[in-house]
C-alpha cells in the first residue's frame, strides 16, 4: 500500500512534493522517489529507506520543475531496491510512472513488451504500466488515449499517475480499487492516495471512484470514466481535518483506521499469486506432516488454519504456539512448517524456524513486511500484501491471513477431491463477496456497537465462547479485549464449559457468544445449548445473529445482527465487530489505543 503524490504548479513543485510524501509515509516507507519535469527532461531522484533517509541521500528538494509525481513504497512485487523504487521510466524516459496496488496480469504484459523490444529496470509489476504507454504513444503520439489504452489492459488494482514530456502541465492518473484524491488550491493542483498528501495546501477536494481516470493541470482538471471516455462531474469535497488527524486518514486511532482497511485487504489477500498457493500446496501434499505455528494472534491465525484445512481439506496440521514448538514438535526432513507473521520479525517464530530448519524440515510463511528475517530465512513466503499495520494490536494482518489459509486449504481440498472445481469458485466468489458485506456491517453496526461497548465498559471479566471454527475466532476476540482495553476475557470452546467454567456462572458473569449461522445447523443447536447453560445460570450473554428475524433474543441479553452469509465467511464478520467491540470499549476507558501499555509491535526477544 504505497503513497502516490502529484502537484502542477506555476512555480517550483520540488519542496511541497517532497512534503507530501513525508505526510504518506505511514503508507509504505521501503523506499521512496520523486519526478520532476524540468527544462531537460524528467529527472528521477530515487532510493530505499524513509523519506529523510533518501532526501539527505538524493536531495529530492533540488530538481527544479512545476510539474512532478512521487511515491513512498510498500514492496509489494521485487525486493526493496533502488531499480524497483518508483517512480518507473519508460525506454526512452519520456514517460514516468507511479503506482499504488498490484497488476495481477503484470507477467503476461510483461512477456509482450519483452518481446516488442521493451528494455525492463525493475522486478515490479508496475513498470509493465509505464511501457505500456509508450507502447501505445508511438503510433498516436497522443498521450491521454495511448494512457487510457494501456489502463484497460491492466488487471489488479491501481492508483496511478503519469507525467510526460509530451504535455508539460499535465498528470495523468486514473484508480481502480486503490485510492486517488485531487486537491483543487486554485492555481495549483494537487493528486494524492489521500488528503494527506495536500492537507497544508489546500481543503477542497474530488475524490475519484473506480474506473475513472483524470488530467490534472495547474489550474484545471477534468474526470472521464475510463470505460466509455464520459466526462464525470463530481462534486467538491470540503476537508475538515487538521493535518494531523489527516495522517490517520480522519479516523482518531490506527487501530479503527486499519480496521476499516479489512474490505481493501481481503481484496489483496484474494490477489496474492495463484502461483505460490500452488506450491505451498505442494509442499503440504509431499510432506509427512505440516505444522501451522506463530505467536499471539498469529497463533489464533494458525489454530485458525487448522480447522479449516481439517474441515475444507481433510488434513490435520496442528497449530503451535512458537514460543512451544520446541517442546512439542517432532521435526524431521519430512516435515513442513509453516509460519505466520505480521512483522517477520518475531523472535520465537523465528526461532521456531530455525529450529526445525536446522532439523531439515522444510519450511514456509505468510508475512506482511517483505524483506523481514522471517521472509528470507524459509523456503517459501507468501507476502499477503495488507499494507503497514501502524497500531500495534493486530486486526487487518490477521484477517487476511485468515483468508489466505482459506484459500490454501480449498486448493488442497480440490486436490484430494473433497470438493469439486466448482464447489471451489463458488467458495471463492463467497470470499470475494466479503469485502462488500464488511464494508455494510461496517458501516451499520458500528454505531451499536460502539454504544453496547460503551454500556458494559465497566464490565471486569468476560467469557468469549465458540464451537469449531468460531473457537479460534472467540480466542482471537478475547485477546483485542485484553491488549487494547486491559480488561480480562477468556476464550474457551463453547462445550468446555461444563468442565469446570461453568461454576462461576451468575448473573455476575458476563459472555460473547460466538453463534454459527443457523445453516450450519449442528454447530447451531451445540452452540445454542451452551447459551442456554449461561442463562438457565442467570448469566449475562452477547450472542451474534445471523438473518432478520430477531429469534435468539430469548436467549441474549445483547443480540448483534448479522446479514445472512454462507457459513464459510461468517466467522469473518464476527471477528470484525469483535475488534470493534474491543476498540470502543478502549476508547470508554480512555486506553492508550495505538501504543497499548507493555506491547511492541514486534517482539524480537525470547
Ligand atoms: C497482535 O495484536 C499482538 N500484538 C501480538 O499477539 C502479535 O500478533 C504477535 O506478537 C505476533 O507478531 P507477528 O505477527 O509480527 O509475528
Ligand atoms: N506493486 C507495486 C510495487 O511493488 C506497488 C506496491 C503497492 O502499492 O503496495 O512496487
Amino acid at each position: 500500500m504505497c503513497g502516490i503524490s502529484g502537484i502542477a504548479g506555476f512555480k517550483n513543485i520540488a519542496v511541497p512534493l517532497l512534503d507530501s510524501i513525508r505526510h504518506l509515509e505511514y503508507r509504505g516507507y521501503d523506499a521512496c522517489g520523486i519526478a520532476i519535469l524540468g527544462l531537460h527532461g524528467i529527472e528521477v531522484r530515487k532510493n530505499i529507506g524513509s523519506v529523510d533517509e533518501v532526501n539527505e541521500r538524493e536531495r529530492l528538494s533540488e530538481p527544479d520543475g512545476k510539474l512532478g509525481i512521487a511515491h513512498t513504497r510498500w514492496a509489494t512485487h521485487g525486493g526493496v531496491t533502488k531499480e524497483n523504487t518508483h517512480p518507473h521510466l519508460s525506454c526512452k524516459g519520456d514517460f514516468a510512472l507511479v503506482h499504488n496496488g498490484i497488476i495481477s496480469n503484470y507477467r503476461e504484459l510483461k512477456k509482450e513488451l519483452i518481446k516488442e523490444g521493451h528494455k525492463f529496470y525493475s522486478e515490479t509489476d508496475t513498470e509493465v504500466i509505464v511501457h505500456l504507454v509508450e507502447k501505445y504513444f508511438a503510433p498516436s503520439k497522443d498521450t491521454e488515449k495511448a494512457f487510457i489504452k494501456a489502463i484497460k489492459r491492466l488487471e489488479g488494482t491501481y492508483a496511478v499517475a503519469m507525467i510526460t514530456i509530451y504535455e508539460k502541465d499535465k498528470i495523468f492518473c486514473a484508480k481502480k480499487e486503490s485510492p486517488l484524491v485531487i486537491g483543487l488550491g486554485g492555481d495549483t493542483n494537487y493528486i494524492g492516495s489521500d488528503f494527506n498528501a495536500f492537507i497544508d495546501y489546500t481543503k477542497n477536494a474530488v475524490v475519484l471512484d473506480d474506473d475513472e481516470y483524470a488530467v490534472v493541470s495547474k489550474d484545471r482538471y477534468f474526470i472521464k470514466n475510463t470505460t466509455n471516455g464520459e466526462t464525470v462531474r463530481k462534486k467538491i469535497t470540503e476537508i475538515h481535518w487538521d493535518s494531523d488527524m489527516a495522517k490517520k486518514g480522519g479516523y482518531p486511532h490506527y487501530m479503527l483506521k486499519e480496521i476499516y482497511e479489512q474490505p481493501q485487504c481481503i481484496i489483496n489477500a484474494s490477489q496474492v499469486d495463484r502461483q505460490h498457493i500452488k506450491k505451498i500446496s505442494d509442499m503440504i501434499m509431499e510432506s509427512k506432516k505440516t505444522y501451522l505455528i506463530g505467536v499471539g494472534t498469529t497463533y489464533y491465525v494458525s489454530l485458525m488454519g487448522e480447522y479449516q484445512f481439517s474441515s475444507v481439506a481433510g488434513i490435520f496440521t496442528p497449530a503451535i504456539s512458537s514460543d512451544e514448538f520446541k517442546n512439542l514438535a517432532h521435526i524431521d526432513k519430512d516435515t513442513l512448517v509453516i509460519a505466520i507473521s505480521q512483522s517477520g520479525e518475531t523472535y520465537d517464530t523465528l526461532n521456531a524456524l530455525k529450529y526445525a530448519k536446522n532439523k531439515g524440515a522444510k519450511t514456509a510463511a505468510i508475512v506482511n513486511v517483505m524483506g523481514s528475517s522471517i521472509a528470507r530465512l524459509v523456503d517459501l513466503t507468501i507476502l499477503q500484501g495488507s499494507g503497514p499495520e501502524i497500531c500495534v494490536i493486530s486486526t487487518k494482518a490477521a484477517l487476511s491471513q485468515m483468508i489466505i489459509l482459506l484459500m490454501i486449504a480449498l486448493e488442497i481440498a480440490v486436490r484430494n477431491k473433497r470438493l469439486a472445481s466448482k464447489n471451489k469458485i463458488e467458495i471463492e466468489r463467497h470470499i470475494s463477496n466479503l469485502p462488500e458485506i464488511i464494508q455494510k456491517v461496517l458501516n451499520e453496526k458500528s454505531g451499536f456497537i460502539h454504544t453496547i461497548a460503551q454500556k458494559y465498559s465497566h464490565i471486569n471479566n468476560w467469557l468469549y465462547l465458540g464451537r469449531g471454527k468460531y473457537y479460534p475466532i472467540a480466542l482471537e476476540s478475547s485477546l483485542k479485549m485484553k491488549e487494547v482495553a486491559y480488561v480480562h476475557a477468556e476464550g474457551m470452546p463453547a462445550g468446555f464449559l461444563k468442565h469446570g467454567t461453568i461454576a462461576l456462572i451468575d448473573e455476575n458473569l458476563y459472555s460473547i457468544i460466538f453463534m454459527p449461522p443457523k445453516s450450519d445447523e449442528d454447530l447451531y443447536r451445540l452452540s445454542s445449548g451452551s447459551a442456554e447453560e449461561i442463562k438457565a445460570r442467570k448469566g449475562f450473554i452477547i450472542g451474534f445473529h445471523f438473518g432478520d428475524k430477531k429469534e435468539s433474543e430469548k436467549l441474549f441479553n445483547e443480540e448483534i445482527a448479522l446479514p445472512t452469509v454462507p457459513d464459510v465467511i461468517a466467522p469473518f464478520l464476527e471477528l470484525v465487530v469483535a475488534q470493534l467491540f474491543a476498540y470502543f470499549t478502549a476508547v470508554a476507558l480512555k486506553r492508550n489505543i495505538d501504543k497499548p501499555r507493555s506491547l511492541a509491535k514486534s517482539v524480537t526477544v525470547a
